[in-house]
C-alpha cells in the first residue's frame, strides 16, 4: 500500500514515533512518506488563523496515518485545521497516532482521537484504528514499540 503519515509535531515526540512507524511499515513492504506539517509563525492552543507552509496532498495515498500531540486536553489546533481543510477522504483507510504528556489516555488522548474521527468520518474515511503514546509513562519505550506494532498491522 502507498501510505502517507501526515503529522504535526511541535516538540518532536510525535515525529519520532512516526519515524519508527515508517520503518516498520517499510519492512512490511509498504511504500511510505512522512509529511510533517509546518506552520507560518507561532501557534498557541486555540489559535484560529493557522497558515501552512505547504498543505500535504492526500490524493496519492491509499491509506493515511494522521499524527498529532494533545494540546490543552484536545486535538492540536494545527492538526484540527489541516484535517478540516481536506476535501474528501473517500476510499482511504485512516488511522490516528496521538502523543500526550500525561500518563493516562483519559487525560486528553482519547478525546483527541474522538475529535480526529469526528472530522474524518464525515469526509468518507474508513477509520481502522488509533493508538496513544503517553510520554510520561515509565515504560514509554515499550509502549512505543507496541503502538508501532499495532498501527503497522492495520494496513
Ligand atoms: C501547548 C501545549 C499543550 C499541551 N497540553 C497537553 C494536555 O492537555 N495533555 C497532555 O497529556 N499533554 C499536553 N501537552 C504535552 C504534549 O501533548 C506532549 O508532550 C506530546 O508528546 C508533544 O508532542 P510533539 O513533540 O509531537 O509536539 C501539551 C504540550 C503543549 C506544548
Amino acid at each position: 500500500m502507498n501510505i502517507g503519515i501526515i503529522l504535526y509535531s511541535q516538540t518532536g515526540n510525535t515525529y519520532s514515533v512516526s519515524l519508527k512507524l515508517k520503518e516498520k511499515l517499510i519492512t512490511a513492504e509498504h511504500s511510505v512518506d512522512i509529511e510533517r506539517l509546518k506552520v507560518v509563525g507561532e501557534v498557541r492552543p486555540g489559535t484560529k488563523d493557522i497558515r501552512f507552509e505547504t498543505l500535504p496532498d492526500i490524493e496519492p495515498y491509499d491509506a493515511l496515518v494522521f499524527g498529532s500531540p494533545v494540546q490543552a486536553f484536545s486535538l492540536s489546533s494545527v492538526m484540527a485545521s489541516y484535517l478540516t481543510q481536506i476535501a474528501s477522504l473517500q476510499g482511504k483507510k485512516v488511522a490516528f497516532l496521538v502523543t500526550q504528556y500525561f500518563p493516562f489516555p483519559w487525560m486528553g488522548g482519547s478525546r483527541t482521537v474522538g475529535q480526529m474521527k469526528k472530522i474524518c468520518e464525515p469526509k468518507g474515511a474508513a477509520v481502522c484504528g488509533a493508538a496513544i503514546v503517553n510520554w510520561s509513562n515509565p515504560n514509554r519505550e515499550k509502549r512505543i514499540t507496541e503502538v508501532v506494532e499495532k498501527l503497522s498491522k492495520l494496513f
